[in-house]
Protein backbone atom coordinates (compact mmCIF):
# COMPACT_ATOMS: atom_id res chain seq x y z
CA UNK A 1 0.00 0.00 0.00
CA UNK A 2 1.53 3.42 -0.56
CA UNK A 3 2.77 5.29 1.96
CA UNK A 4 0.01 8.10 1.39
CA UNK A 5 -2.91 6.12 1.46
CA UNK A 6 -1.82 5.26 5.03
CA UNK A 7 -0.85 8.02 6.33
CA UNK A 8 -2.75 10.89 4.84
CA UNK A 9 -5.66 12.13 6.35
CA UNK A 10 -8.37 14.47 4.78
CA UNK A 11 -8.83 16.94 7.90
CA UNK A 12 -5.69 17.87 9.09
CA UNK A 13 -1.86 16.55 9.19
CA UNK A 14 -0.83 13.13 10.04
CA UNK A 15 1.26 12.73 13.02
CA UNK A 16 4.22 10.80 13.93
CA UNK A 17 6.29 9.78 16.84
CA UNK A 18 10.14 10.55 16.08
CA UNK A 19 12.64 8.43 16.32
CA UNK A 20 14.42 8.26 19.81
CA UNK A 21 17.20 6.16 20.08
CA UNK A 22 16.96 4.18 23.59
CA UNK A 23 13.35 5.41 23.60
CA UNK A 24 11.25 4.95 20.67
CA UNK A 25 11.62 0.71 21.36
CA UNK A 26 8.56 -1.60 20.83
CA UNK A 27 7.41 -1.62 24.84
CA UNK A 28 6.96 2.60 24.58
CA UNK A 29 5.34 2.75 20.92
CA UNK A 30 3.26 0.06 22.66
CA UNK A 31 2.55 2.31 25.42
CA UNK A 32 1.84 5.08 23.20
CA UNK A 33 -0.47 3.28 20.92
CA UNK A 34 -2.75 3.02 23.60
CA UNK A 35 -2.37 6.20 25.05
CA UNK A 36 -2.85 8.13 22.25
CA UNK A 37 -1.45 6.77 18.42
CA UNK A 38 0.25 9.04 15.88
CA UNK A 39 -0.67 7.94 12.73
CA UNK A 40 2.98 6.72 11.85
CA UNK A 41 5.54 5.31 14.17
CA UNK A 42 9.08 5.11 13.38
CA UNK A 43 12.02 2.74 14.77
CA UNK A 44 15.36 4.19 16.41
CA UNK A 45 18.23 4.15 14.10
CA UNK A 46 19.94 0.87 13.32
CA UNK A 47 23.09 0.48 11.83
CA UNK A 48 23.21 -1.10 8.51
CA UNK A 49 26.72 -2.29 8.50
CA UNK A 50 26.20 -3.84 12.00
CA UNK A 51 23.08 -5.56 11.09
CA UNK A 52 25.26 -7.43 7.79
CA UNK A 53 28.28 -8.22 10.74
CA UNK A 54 28.76 -10.36 13.31
CA UNK A 55 27.02 -7.93 16.04
CA UNK A 56 23.91 -8.12 14.03
CA UNK A 57 22.01 -10.49 17.23
CA UNK A 58 22.60 -7.20 19.48
CA UNK A 59 20.69 -4.78 16.74
CA UNK A 60 17.83 -6.99 15.78
CA UNK A 61 15.92 -5.88 19.08
CA UNK A 62 15.90 -2.68 18.05
CA UNK A 63 13.59 -3.62 14.72
CA UNK A 64 11.14 -5.54 17.03
CA UNK A 65 7.62 -4.11 16.56
CA UNK A 66 3.75 -5.72 17.14
CA UNK A 67 0.93 -4.84 14.91
CA UNK A 68 -0.18 -2.49 17.70
CA UNK A 69 2.43 -0.22 16.38
CA UNK A 70 1.95 0.17 12.91
CA UNK A 71 2.00 1.71 9.91
CA UNK A 72 5.58 1.90 11.30
CA UNK A 73 8.96 3.02 9.31
CA UNK A 74 12.79 1.44 9.94
CA UNK A 75 14.90 3.77 10.60
CA UNK A 76 18.84 3.11 9.59
CA UNK A 77 22.18 4.61 9.38
CA UNK A 78 25.63 3.60 8.28
CA UNK A 79 28.20 4.14 5.34
CA UNK A 80 27.84 1.09 3.06
CA UNK A 81 26.01 1.23 -0.18
CA UNK A 82 25.83 -2.85 -0.31
CA UNK A 83 25.03 -3.08 3.16
CA UNK A 84 21.94 -0.75 2.98
CA UNK A 85 21.06 -2.86 -0.33
CA UNK A 86 21.20 -6.19 2.02
CA UNK A 87 19.18 -4.11 4.76
CA UNK A 88 16.84 -2.74 2.86
CA UNK A 89 15.35 -6.30 1.59
CA UNK A 90 15.63 -7.65 5.14
CA UNK A 91 13.32 -4.62 6.11
CA UNK A 92 10.82 -4.84 3.57
CA UNK A 93 10.31 -8.70 4.07
CA UNK A 94 10.27 -8.32 8.08
CA UNK A 95 7.05 -6.42 7.35
CA UNK A 96 7.97 -2.97 7.63
CA UNK A 97 5.92 0.20 5.72
CA UNK A 98 8.78 1.66 4.74
CA UNK A 99 12.49 2.21 5.17
CA UNK A 100 14.17 5.81 6.26
CA UNK A 101 17.61 6.54 6.26
CA UNK A 102 19.04 9.03 8.78
CA UNK A 103 20.68 11.99 7.44
CA UNK A 104 20.46 14.43 10.22
CA UNK A 105 22.22 12.94 13.62
CA UNK A 106 24.85 15.51 14.72
CA UNK A 107 26.70 13.48 16.74
CA UNK A 108 30.15 13.98 16.52
CA UNK A 109 31.51 9.98 16.44
CA UNK A 110 28.81 9.58 13.81
CA UNK A 111 29.77 12.59 11.84
CA UNK A 112 33.59 12.34 11.51
CA UNK A 113 32.98 8.48 10.54
CA UNK A 114 31.50 9.87 7.23
CA UNK A 115 27.62 9.21 8.76
CA UNK A 116 24.17 10.64 8.45
CA UNK A 117 24.29 14.17 8.37
CA UNK A 118 28.01 14.14 6.59
CA UNK A 119 25.87 12.55 3.65
CA UNK A 120 24.77 16.50 3.16
CA UNK A 121 28.08 17.11 2.34
CA UNK A 122 28.80 14.03 0.21
CA UNK A 123 26.13 14.07 -2.27
CA UNK A 124 27.88 11.28 -4.24
CA UNK A 125 27.73 8.39 -1.97
CA UNK A 126 23.78 9.52 -0.55
CA UNK A 127 23.51 8.92 -4.21
CA UNK A 128 24.59 6.01 -4.44
CA UNK A 129 22.69 4.62 -1.43
CA UNK A 130 19.11 5.80 -2.27
CA UNK A 131 19.82 4.26 -5.47
CA UNK A 132 20.71 0.98 -3.86
CA UNK A 133 18.17 1.16 -1.36
CA UNK A 134 15.43 1.94 -4.53
CA UNK A 135 16.96 -1.16 -6.17
CA UNK A 136 16.25 -3.59 -2.97
CA UNK A 137 12.95 -2.55 -2.20
CA UNK A 138 11.36 -2.11 -5.85
CA UNK A 139 9.55 1.10 -6.97
CA UNK A 140 6.06 0.59 -4.52
CA UNK A 141 7.78 0.50 -1.26
CA UNK A 142 7.79 3.68 0.59
CA UNK A 143 11.95 4.89 0.92
CA UNK A 144 12.66 8.19 2.25
CA UNK A 145 14.66 10.72 4.34
CA UNK A 146 15.04 12.13 7.93
CA UNK A 147 17.40 15.56 7.43
CA UNK A 148 18.58 18.78 8.97
CA UNK A 149 18.44 22.58 7.25
CA UNK A 150 21.94 21.93 6.02
CA UNK A 151 24.93 20.94 7.98
CA UNK A 152 26.58 24.77 8.77
CA UNK A 153 24.40 26.60 7.35
CA UNK A 154 21.06 26.32 5.33
CA UNK A 155 21.27 24.58 2.00
CA UNK A 156 18.55 24.36 -0.16
CA UNK A 157 20.74 22.41 -3.04
CA UNK A 158 20.36 19.96 -0.16
CA UNK A 159 16.67 19.71 -0.04
CA UNK A 160 16.97 19.51 -4.22
CA UNK A 161 19.24 17.30 -4.41
CA UNK A 162 17.11 14.91 -2.20
CA UNK A 163 13.95 15.86 -3.96
CA UNK A 164 15.26 14.81 -7.61
CA UNK A 165 15.71 11.00 -5.92
CA UNK A 166 11.88 11.52 -5.70
CA UNK A 167 11.72 9.75 -2.36
CA UNK A 168 7.77 8.87 -0.89
CA UNK A 169 8.65 11.12 2.34
CA UNK A 170 11.15 13.79 3.14
CA UNK A 171 11.11 14.71 7.14
CA UNK A 172 13.22 18.00 7.87
CA UNK A 173 14.33 18.75 11.43
CA UNK A 174 13.70 22.78 11.15
CA UNK A 175 18.03 23.28 12.46
CA UNK A 176 21.22 23.01 10.59
CA UNK A 177 23.50 20.18 12.27
CA UNK A 178 25.47 23.20 13.29
CA UNK A 179 23.00 24.37 15.43
CA UNK A 180 22.67 21.36 17.07
CA UNK A 181 19.27 21.83 19.50
CA UNK A 182 20.29 25.11 19.95
CA UNK A 183 17.82 27.39 18.94
CA UNK A 184 14.42 26.94 18.00
CA UNK A 185 13.13 25.27 14.89
CA UNK A 186 13.24 27.29 11.65
CA UNK A 187 9.58 26.45 10.37
CA UNK A 188 9.28 29.18 8.03
CA UNK A 189 12.77 26.79 5.93
CA UNK A 190 10.78 24.16 6.31
CA UNK A 191 7.67 25.52 5.02
CA UNK A 192 9.88 26.81 1.77
CA UNK A 193 10.96 23.48 1.36
CA UNK A 194 7.53 22.23 1.06
CA UNK A 195 7.08 24.66 -1.75
CA UNK A 196 10.31 23.80 -3.31
CA UNK A 197 8.42 19.58 -3.61
CA UNK A 198 5.66 21.26 -5.10
CA UNK A 199 7.53 21.95 -7.79
CA UNK A 200 10.29 19.21 -7.83
CA UNK A 201 8.39 16.10 -6.46
CA UNK A 202 5.21 16.67 -5.97
CA UNK A 203 4.13 12.90 -4.88
CA UNK A 204 7.03 13.42 -1.80
CA UNK A 205 5.15 13.85 1.62
CA UNK A 206 6.76 16.77 3.57
CA UNK A 207 6.75 15.96 7.18
CA UNK A 208 8.18 18.86 9.75
CA UNK A 209 9.54 18.50 12.72
CA UNK A 210 11.12 20.33 16.04
CA UNK A 211 9.71 21.76 19.39
CA UNK A 212 5.74 20.90 18.79
CA UNK A 213 4.66 20.66 22.45
CA UNK A 214 1.17 20.39 21.50
CA UNK A 215 -1.22 18.57 19.00
CA UNK A 216 -3.15 22.04 18.69
CA UNK A 217 0.64 23.44 17.66
CA UNK A 218 1.42 20.62 15.30
CA UNK A 219 -2.25 20.95 13.44
CA UNK A 220 -1.14 25.18 13.12
CA UNK A 221 2.12 24.31 12.23
CA UNK A 222 1.18 22.33 9.49
CA UNK A 223 -1.69 24.41 7.88
CA UNK A 224 0.71 27.32 8.09
CA UNK A 225 3.47 26.13 6.29
CA UNK A 226 2.23 23.59 3.81
CA UNK A 227 3.10 20.15 5.80
CA UNK A 228 1.52 17.08 5.13
CA UNK A 229 3.05 15.74 8.29
CA UNK A 230 4.16 16.89 12.18
CA UNK A 231 6.85 14.73 13.96
CA UNK A 232 6.81 14.87 17.69
CA UNK A 233 10.51 13.77 19.80
CA UNK A 234 10.66 15.07 23.11
CA UNK A 235 7.12 16.66 23.29
CA UNK A 236 6.21 13.07 24.52
CA UNK A 237 8.37 13.15 27.60
CA UNK A 238 6.22 16.34 28.87
CA UNK A 239 2.80 14.11 27.45
CA UNK A 240 2.25 10.42 26.34
CA UNK A 241 -1.02 11.79 25.32
CA UNK A 242 0.08 14.33 23.04
CA UNK A 243 -1.32 13.06 19.87
CA UNK A 244 -5.08 12.79 21.16
CA UNK A 245 -6.75 16.00 20.60
CA UNK A 246 -8.00 17.15 23.55
CA UNK A 247 -5.00 15.46 26.35
CA UNK A 248 -6.60 14.13 29.06
CA UNK A 249 -2.30 14.41 30.96
CA UNK A 250 -3.06 17.34 32.89
CA UNK A 251 -5.77 16.55 34.91
CA UNK A 252 -4.61 13.18 35.93
CA UNK A 253 -3.99 11.76 38.76
CA UNK A 254 -1.28 10.80 40.75
CA UNK A 255 -2.20 7.20 40.96
CA UNK A 256 -3.44 7.18 37.10
CA UNK A 257 0.26 8.59 36.17
CA UNK A 258 1.61 5.69 38.68
CA UNK A 259 -0.60 3.03 36.93
CA UNK A 260 0.96 4.32 33.31
CA UNK A 261 4.60 3.56 34.62
CA UNK A 262 4.32 0.37 35.72
CA UNK A 263 2.45 -0.85 32.70
CA UNK A 264 5.56 0.57 31.17
CA UNK A 265 7.90 -1.35 33.28
CA UNK A 266 5.83 -4.72 33.07
CA UNK A 267 5.82 -5.00 29.50
CA UNK A 268 9.89 -3.82 29.92
CA UNK A 269 10.70 -6.65 31.50
CA UNK A 270 7.80 -9.17 29.88
CA UNK A 271 9.51 -7.70 26.56
CA UNK A 272 12.97 -7.69 27.33
CA UNK A 273 13.65 -10.81 29.60
CA UNK A 274 16.90 -11.67 28.30
CA UNK A 275 18.30 -8.18 29.23
CA UNK A 276 18.16 -6.96 25.49
CA UNK A 277 17.55 -3.53 27.24
CA UNK A 278 19.80 -2.10 30.97
CA UNK A 279 16.99 -1.58 33.06
CA UNK A 280 18.55 2.18 33.18
CA UNK A 281 16.98 2.84 30.50
CA UNK A 282 13.74 3.19 32.00
CA UNK A 283 15.01 6.11 34.12
CA UNK A 284 14.93 8.12 30.98
CA UNK A 285 10.63 7.41 31.48
CA UNK A 286 10.54 8.06 35.19
CA UNK A 287 9.79 11.36 34.46
CA UNK A 288 7.56 11.28 32.12
CA UNK A 289 5.01 9.65 34.79
CA UNK A 290 6.21 10.57 38.35
CA UNK A 291 5.85 13.91 37.55
CA UNK A 292 3.10 17.29 38.36
CA UNK A 293 2.51 15.87 42.27
CA UNK A 294 3.79 16.31 45.65
CA UNK A 295 6.65 13.91 46.09
CA UNK A 296 6.69 13.26 42.83
CA UNK A 297 10.90 14.37 42.44
CA UNK A 298 11.89 12.65 45.54
CA UNK A 299 9.57 8.96 44.34
CA UNK A 300 11.64 9.40 41.00
CA UNK A 301 14.77 9.40 42.62
CA UNK A 302 13.72 6.57 44.66
CA UNK A 303 12.96 4.52 41.42
CA UNK A 304 15.40 5.33 39.65
CA UNK A 305 17.73 3.77 41.96
CA UNK A 306 16.02 0.14 41.60
CA UNK A 307 18.31 -2.53 40.84
CA UNK A 308 15.20 -4.70 38.93
CA UNK A 309 12.23 -4.90 37.23
CA UNK A 310 10.78 -6.67 40.40
CA UNK A 311 12.19 -4.10 43.03
CA UNK A 312 10.62 -1.16 40.71
CA UNK A 313 7.39 -3.08 40.85
CA UNK A 314 7.65 -3.26 44.38
CA UNK A 315 8.27 0.73 45.00
CA UNK A 316 5.30 1.29 42.16
CA UNK A 317 2.53 -0.53 44.17
CA UNK A 318 3.82 1.05 47.62
CA UNK A 319 2.66 4.07 46.80
C1 LIG B 1 17.00 10.87 23.05
C2 LIG B 1 16.91 11.18 21.59
C3 LIG B 1 17.26 10.21 20.66
C4 LIG B 1 17.15 10.49 19.28
N1 LIG B 1 17.42 9.49 18.38
C5 LIG B 1 17.18 9.71 17.06
C6 LIG B 1 17.29 8.66 16.10
O1 LIG B 1 17.58 7.49 16.42
N2 LIG B 1 17.04 8.97 14.80
C7 LIG B 1 16.68 10.24 14.38
O2 LIG B 1 16.44 10.47 13.19
N3 LIG B 1 16.57 11.23 15.27
C8 LIG B 1 16.79 11.00 16.59
N4 LIG B 1 16.60 12.01 17.48
C9 LIG B 1 16.10 13.33 16.99
C10 LIG B 1 14.58 13.37 17.04
O3 LIG B 1 13.99 12.39 16.20
C11 LIG B 1 14.05 14.77 16.62
O4 LIG B 1 14.46 15.02 15.29
C12 LIG B 1 14.58 15.88 17.51
O5 LIG B 1 14.47 15.52 18.87
C13 LIG B 1 13.78 17.19 17.27
O6 LIG B 1 12.40 16.98 17.44
P1 LIG B 1 11.62 17.36 18.82
O7 LIG B 1 11.90 18.80 19.11
O8 LIG B 1 10.18 17.06 18.55
O9 LIG B 1 12.22 16.48 19.89
C14 LIG B 1 16.73 11.77 18.85
C15 LIG B 1 16.40 12.74 19.80
C16 LIG B 1 16.48 12.47 21.14
C17 LIG B 1 16.09 13.54 22.13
Amino acid sequence: MSLRSLVVKSNGPFFVLAPMDDVTDTVFRRIISETAAPDLYFTEFVNVDGLQSPGREKLLPKLAFTPSETPIIAQVWGKNPENYYKTAKEIKEMGFDGIDINMGCPAKPVVQNGCCSALINNRELTGEILQKVREAVGPDFPVSVKTRLGFGTIDNTWHEFLLSHKLNMLTIHGRTVKEMSKVPAHWDEIGHIAKLRTSLSPDTLIVGNGDVMTHKQGVELAKEHGLDGIMVGRGIFHDPYLFAEQSPWEGMSKQQKIDLYTKHVKLFGKTWQNAERKLVTLNKFCKVYIEGFPGAKEFREELMAAESIDDLLRMLKSV
